[in-house]
C-alpha cells in the first residue's frame, strides 16, 4: 500500500487533497476489539506489551480509515519511569498513591533514560513503523498536566494541591516542572529516533490556570520542550484543552500545529494562532447527532477552518467510552467527503 502523507503535509501548512483526520483516543474502550484485548490484562500490562500495543494502535486505522496513527500508551508512563508509583483503578482512572508533597519526594524523583525505563514504548514504535501506511504520532503529557497528577495523586476537579504548591512553595513546584520537562524532552526525542513521525504534547489541564499564571508557571516549560525538539525534524503539535483564553500566548511556542478543544470556534482559534496550523475541534458528544445534523455541523466546522494556514480534523478531546464505533467511522468518512478538493493535483 502507498504511504498516505496527507496528515504530514497539513501539519506543514502545505496543500492537501482533503482534510486529514485522526481522533484523540481513537484506540480505546469504545471499540469492542479493544475490549477483547483488555479482558485478559490490566491497562498498565497492556501499555507494557509492545505486540499488543501495536494491535490496539492498528485497530482504529483499519476500522475508521483515519489519516494518522497515535501510539498506544499513556501520558502517565513517564511519571512511573521517574519513580512515582502508578496504578489504574477500574472506573476511577489513574491513582498515584505517593504524590509529591515535599522536598524529600522531589529529591527521590529521577530523570530517567527513556531507553532503560520506557524501552517498551520505543519497541512499540519500531514495530508499528513496519505495519503502518499512515504517519505515526508519538506523544507525552505537557509538564503542567503531568505535574497535576504527580501532586494531586490522580485526577482532580479543583487542583487545590497543585495551586497550593504553585503559590505557597513555588521553588518546589518549579523544580518538579523542571524534572518533568527534562524527562519529556529526552522521552520525545527517543520516540522520534525510534520512528515517530510527529510528536504531540497533551496539555489537558493548562486551561484551569489564569492567563498570567499560565504564562509564569506552565508556558516556559512548553516553550523549552518544543525549542529543544526542533532538530528532531518532525511536525510538533501542542494540544491545549480548555485553552481559548490562552491561545494568544502560543506565538512563542515552536510547534507547527495547535490542537484546540470545542469551546472555541476553529476559525477564531486559527486567527489567534496564525500562521500555525490548527487541529480540532468537534465536541466528542456531537458524534451522537443524527447524520443530517452531524453533516451540517461538519460543513460549518470545515468552512470556519478554511481561514487557517492548515487544518487537521480531530475531536476537541478524546473519543468518549460510550460512543458507538460506527458514529466515529461516519465522522471520518464525512470529513473526507466534505473536504475533498476535486480540482487539486
Ligand atoms: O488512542 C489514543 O489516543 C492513544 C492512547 C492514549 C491513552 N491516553 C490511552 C488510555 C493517549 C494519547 C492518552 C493520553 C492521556 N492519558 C491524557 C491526555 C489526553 C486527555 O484525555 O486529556 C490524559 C489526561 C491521560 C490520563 C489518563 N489515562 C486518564 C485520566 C485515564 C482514565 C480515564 C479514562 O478515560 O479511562 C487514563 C486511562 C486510559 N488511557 C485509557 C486509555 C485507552 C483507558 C484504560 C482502560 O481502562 O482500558
Amino acid at each position: 500500500m502507498t504511504f498516505n502523507d496527507t496528515f504530514l503535509k497539513a501539519c506543514m501548512g502545505r496543500p492537501v487533497e482533503y482534510t486529514p483526520v485522526w481522533l484523540m483516543r481513537q484506540a480505546g474502550r469504545y471499540l469492542p476489539q479493544y475490549q477483547r484485548v483488555r479482558t485478559n490484562l490490566s491497562f498498565l500490562e497492556l501499555c507494557k506489551n509492545p505486540e499488543l500495543c501495536v494491535e490496539v494502535t492498528l485497530q482504529p486505522i483499519d476500522y475508521l480509515g483515519v489519516d494518522a496513527a497515535i501510539l498506544f500508551s499513556d501520558i502517565l508512563i513517564p511519571l512511573e519511569a521517574m519513580g512515582l508509583a502508578l496504578e489504574f483503578h477500574e472506573g476511577r482512572g489513574p491513582v498515584l498513591p505517593e504524590p509529591i508533597h515535599g522536598k524529600a519526594a522531589l529529591d527521590r524523583l529521577i530523570v530517567p533514560d527513556p531507553r532503560e525505563t520506557m524501552g517498551f514504548v520505543l519497541k512499540t514504535i519500531e514495530l508499528l513503523r513496519r505495519e503502518l501506511s499512515v504517519p505515526l504520532i508519538g506523544f507525552a503529557g505537557a509538564p503542567f498536566t503531568c505535574a497535576t497528577y504527580s501532586i494531586e495523586g490522580g485526577s482532580s476537579k479543583v487542583f487545590w494541591e497543585t495551586k497550593k504548591m504553585m503559590f505557597a512553595a513555588p521553588e518546589l513546584f518549579h523544580a518538579i516542572m523542571a524534572k518533568i520537562t527534562q524527562t519529556t524532552i529526552s522521552y520525545l526525542r527517543a520516540q522520534a529516533e525510534a520512528g515517530a513521525q510527529a510528536l504531540q504534547l497533551f496539555d489537558s489541564w493548562a486551561g484551569i490556570l489564569a492567563p498570567g499564571d499560565y504564562r509564569h508557571y506552565a508556558l516556559p516549560y512548553v516553550e523549552q520542550i518544543f525549542t529543544q525538539l526542533r532538530d528532531c525534524a518532525v511536525p510538533l503539535i501542542y494540544f491545549i484543552n480548555n485553552g481559548a483564553t490562552l491561545l494568544n500566548q502560543c506565538e512563542s511556542i515552536a510547534a507547527q500545529v495547535i490542537g484546540v478543544d470545542w469551546r472555541v470556534n476553529i476559525g477564531e482559534a486559527a486567527r489567534l494562532v496564525s500562521p500555525k496550523v490548527v487541529q480540532g475541534n468537534l465536541d466528542p458528544a456531537a458524534l451522537l447527532l443524527p447524520e443530517p445534523q452531524l453533516r451540517t455541523r461538519l460543513e460549518a466546522l470545515l468552512a470556519d477552518a478554511e481561514q487557517a494556514t492548515g487544518h487537521i480534523f480531530n475531536l476537541g478531546h478524546g473519543v468518549n467510552h460510550f460512543t458507538p464505533p460506527e458514529k466515529a467511522k461516519l465522522v471520518v468518512d464525512l470529513v473526507h467527503q466534505l473536504s475533498a478538493q476535486p480540482d487539486h493535483h
